[in-house]
Parts: C-alpha cells; sequence; structure tokens
C-alpha cells in the first residue's frame, strides 16, 4: 500500500463509500468539473500551499480535488465540528492523496488542534468558512500572515467578523468574500440552505411539515429559502426579523410577521437563521408549546441559547439521532436539533451538489484570479470581479442546457445612451 498523506480522520476504511459518493456529488457539478479540466493542463496554482478550513462534505471533496488538480499543495480541516462526513474524508486521504484533519463530532480542542495543523503546513492561500481559519491565524500566529498571499471566505458570518477586521485594520492580506458574489448567496443561501435545513429537520424527526406552524427568525438570503421551501411542502409560516425592510417583504410575500414573544407560544418548529446570538432564549422557552421542535441554521450555534434551555430543564436526552429532547420543571417538552448547530450540514447532508457547484466553481476561479492579481491587491476585503460570477452563471445555464438571449447593437446602444425619449 503506498504511503499515505498526512491524516487524522476516523476509520480510512470508510474510504470506499467516501469515493463512491464524492463521484455520485460529481455528476451534479459540471461547472466545477470543466474548471479542473482546465485547470490541470493550465496549472494556475502551481507552487501554493492551500489550507482549506470548510465543511467537509462530498462537494466540498470535488473542490479539494480541483485544487489538487491546479498544482497546489493541499491541507483540509473542518469548519464546524459536526459537519465532517467521516466516510468523505477518509476518502479524501485514502483515494485522493489530500492531508485531511478531520473527525466527526471532534470536540473544541481536537477542532483547534486540526486548524493549528494546516497552519503548520504554512499556507501561501487561506479559504474559510466562518473566519476561524483567519481569525486563528491573525491572533496566534500573527509572524505567519506575512507569507500569505491571499483568501477567500465562504459565508455570511466569516464576511462580517472579516469586514471588523478590516476597519479595525487587523487584516493583513486580501481575502475575496465569496458568499457576496450573486451566484453564492442567491443560490446557495437561498435554494441550497432551504432545501437541507428542510432535508435536516425531517431526517431528525421524521416530522410531517404540512399543517405545522414553522417559525423561521430571519429573512435574508437563507430564511428567504427556508420559507419558501416551508410553505411549499404546506407549513404556515411566521417570520421573525429586526429589519424593517426585510419584515415588509416577509410581509408581502404572504408570511406572518410577529416579534419572537409572539411567536414562540403559536410555533410547532423553529428554525433561526439570522447569524445573530441568543435569538431563542429562556423567555421564548418559557412560553412555548409542549414537543417544540428547535434548531439552527445559522453559521455558528450560539442563536439558541442552549445554557438557558438546560437550566429550565430537569432532564436532557436522545430520542433520535441527532435530536435531543429537553423536559422542563413543568413537564413540557423541548427538542432540540444537531446541538444547535447548523441542522443542515448536522442532520443532513448540506447543500446539494448542483447548488455548491456554484459557490465551489467561484471559490477556485476566485484563487486563481487572486494568485494572479496578488501583487495589486492589499489588506482589504475584495468582491468576486463580475465578470468572472457571470462566467459561473454562463457555464450552469450551458450545463443544464439553457440559453439566453444576447442584445443586439441597437439595444447596446440604446441602454448607452440618453438623447432618445417620448
Ligand atoms: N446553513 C447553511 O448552510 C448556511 C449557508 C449560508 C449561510 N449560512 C449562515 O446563515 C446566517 C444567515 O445568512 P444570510 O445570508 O441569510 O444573512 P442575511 O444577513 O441575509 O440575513 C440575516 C437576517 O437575520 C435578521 N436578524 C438579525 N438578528 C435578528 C434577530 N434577533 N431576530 C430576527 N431576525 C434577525 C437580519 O435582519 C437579516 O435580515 C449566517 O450566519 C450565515 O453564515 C448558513
Amino acid at each position: 500500500m503506498p504511503e499515505l498523506v498526512s491524516h487524522d480522520v476516523a476509520d480510512l476504511s470508510l474510504a470506499a463509500t467516501g469515493r463512491a459518493r464524492i463521484e455520485w456529488a460529481e455528476r451534479s457539478m459540471p461547472v466545477l468539473r470543466a474548471i479542473r479540466e482546465r485547470f490541470l493542463a493550465e496549472q494556475p496554482l502551481a507552487g501554493q500551499r492551500i489550507a482549506a478550513c470548510l465543511h467537509v462534505t462530498t462537494e466540498t471533496a470535488n473542490l479539494m480535488r480541483t485544487l489538487a488538480a491546479a498544482g497546489a499543495e493541499v491541507t483540509l480541516v473542518a469548519s464546524n465540528p459536526l459537519s465532517t462526513q467521516d466516510d468523505t474524508a477518509a476518502a479524501l486521504v485514502a483515494e485522493y492523496g489530500i492531508s485531511t484533519f478531520a473527525v466527526r463530532a471532534e470536540d473544541n480542542e481536537t477542532y483547534y488542534r486540526h486548524i493549528d495543523t494546516a497552519l503548520d503546513a504554512q499556507p501561501t492561500i487561506t479559504m474559510d468558512d466562518g473566519c476561524d481559519l483567519v481569525n486563528r491565524l491573525l491572533s496566534q500566529r500573527p509572524e505567519q500572515a506575512g507569507s500569505v498571499v491571499a483568501g477567500t471566505e465562504e459565508t455570511t458570518t466569516g464576511v462580517i467578523r472579516l469586514r471588523a477586521m478590516e476597519r479595525d485594520g487587523a487584516l493583513r492580506y486580501p481575502i475575496v468574500a465569496v458568499n457576496d458574489t450573486p451566484t453564492k448567496h442567491l443560490f446557495d443561501n437561498r435554494y441550497g440552505t432551504g432545501q437541507s435545513t428542510l432535508d435536516g429537520i425531517i431526517r431528525s424527526t421524521n416530522v410531517l411539515i404540512a399543517g405545522k406552524t414553522m417559525v423561521v427568525a430571519g429573512f435574508g438570503y437563507c430564511g428567504r429559502g427556508v420559507a419558501s421551501r416551508a410553505k411549499g411542502m404546506g407549513a404556515q409560516v411566521v417570520v421573525t426579523e429586526v429589519d424593517p425592510i426585510r419584515a415588509l417583504e416577509a410581509s408581502m410575500e404572504g408570511y406572518e410577521v410577529l416579534p419572537m414573544a409572539e411567536a414562540a407560544p403559536v410555533g410547532d418548529i423553529f428554525v433561526t437563521v439570522t447569524g445573530n446570538t441568543s435569538v431563542l432564549r429562556r423567555e421564548h422557552f418559557e412560553a412555548m408549546r409542549d414537543g417544540a421542535i428547535i434548531c439552527n441554521s445559522g453559521h455558528f450555534d450560539v442563536e439558541i441559547d442552549i445554557l438557558a434551555l438546560e437550566k429550565l430543564s430537569t432532564t436532557r436526552r436522545e430520542v433520535r439521532a441527532n435530536a435531543e429532547e429537553f423536559e422542563l420543571a413543568d413537564g413540557r417538552r423541548i427538542v432540540l436539533l444537531a446541538e444547535g448547530r447548523l441542522v443542515n450540514l448536522g442532520a443532513a447532508e448540506g447543500h446539494p451538489a448542483a447548488v455548491m457547484d456554484m459557490s465551489f466553481a467561484d471559490q477556485s476561479l476566485a484563487v486563481e484570479w487572486l494568485v494572479a492579481n496578488a501583487d495589486q491587491l492589499t489588506a482589504k476585503v475584495y468582491d468576486v470581479p463580475t465578470d468572472l460570477d457571470a462566467d459561473v452563471a454562463r457555464l450552469k445555464l450551458a450545463s443544464m442546457g439553457r440559453s439566453i438571449d444576447t442584445l443586439t447593437p441597437e439595444q447596446q446602444h440604446y441602454l448607452a445612451s440618453y438623447d432618445i425619449g417620448t
């Protein structure tokens, strides 16, 4: 048996299953595959060392294969202790020779030890999903920042943290906010989180969505997706918001809009997707119905105040995989899914591959663009160049067998002029 790359994964005997699932996901990732074929021929990342802190899923595995095909040396660690698919991690090591350090349900200490291992590889590029890798690098190893050329960030919460760093002058190298491209937040956050959040709720409870009242906290990109999918399955959807414009939009979409204090006693299922902290807390648990199901699909496990729920409860026990029941002093029960971590990744498989195809195409092209343009960039948060994102959308449409119109010369002239009136 050839010598394996360095790794820490749960069980290498799962590699064959992982490989089969990675290849299955690849079938729905034609854009990434086309990029991988070009990268293999052109080697745009030759000599780069990439540390990637991403959810270790089959889709991410295909991104890692793309980066490795481009000539980069890649180390992958988890961006959430509960989202790792152990068979995928095993396949990355044993089938594709990609250094991977991720074990599902690893404790906090192991999670950060793995991030440190990725940093030990002296990366020239960082790829993050939630900014834990960059945060660790800048806070614990600032001396290493000088050797990093650039980075990318995948999610809303990570971009918020990076922009705060930029404002404070703490950011040390350029980072592209992949999250902020239309092909990411319009499709991944909305359609991906929408479908996979419902999938996580159903897998962990087998509850019938039709006829239930589902409370969605946060009507951002993710919240819109969750609300529309729940409505499509027959739920009555209540939205809670703090932003008046988004609350108005939810109202015009036909959802009931309530403050959480009023939603708590009427909801059957609660989903938080705000990127904020303590959205569901003591006063809400005290008002909930017996059997209420609560879960989170926002990035960090801070949206539900689990400590407060524990304090109110006399017992906490697992009732199904990824579902724990808390019994309150008065006998009411509240069911928490996936420990309050991302329910779509903890209790289901994350976004479908067809959605990640676009986000990861953006990631790959963003890394290529960063390496090619690094000498002109400074320590700021950059958007993905618009033409690059349009290319991804064009490739996706082509892969779906759809084509669109192009502007005629007359239309181009019309749109560029101001002298033609009534
Ligand atoms: N589950 C996933 O796979 C997945 C995918 C993408 C993003 N995310 C995460 O989901 C979260 C939301 O992302 P987004 O792109 O929808 O962000 P967004 O900024 O578009 O939306 C968040 C919404 O929550 C609202 N909000 C904030 N505090 C609130 C409160 N206390 N009560 C009610 N509403 C409140 C905001 O006004 C905003 O409209 C982030 O943490 C992001 O990183 C998760």
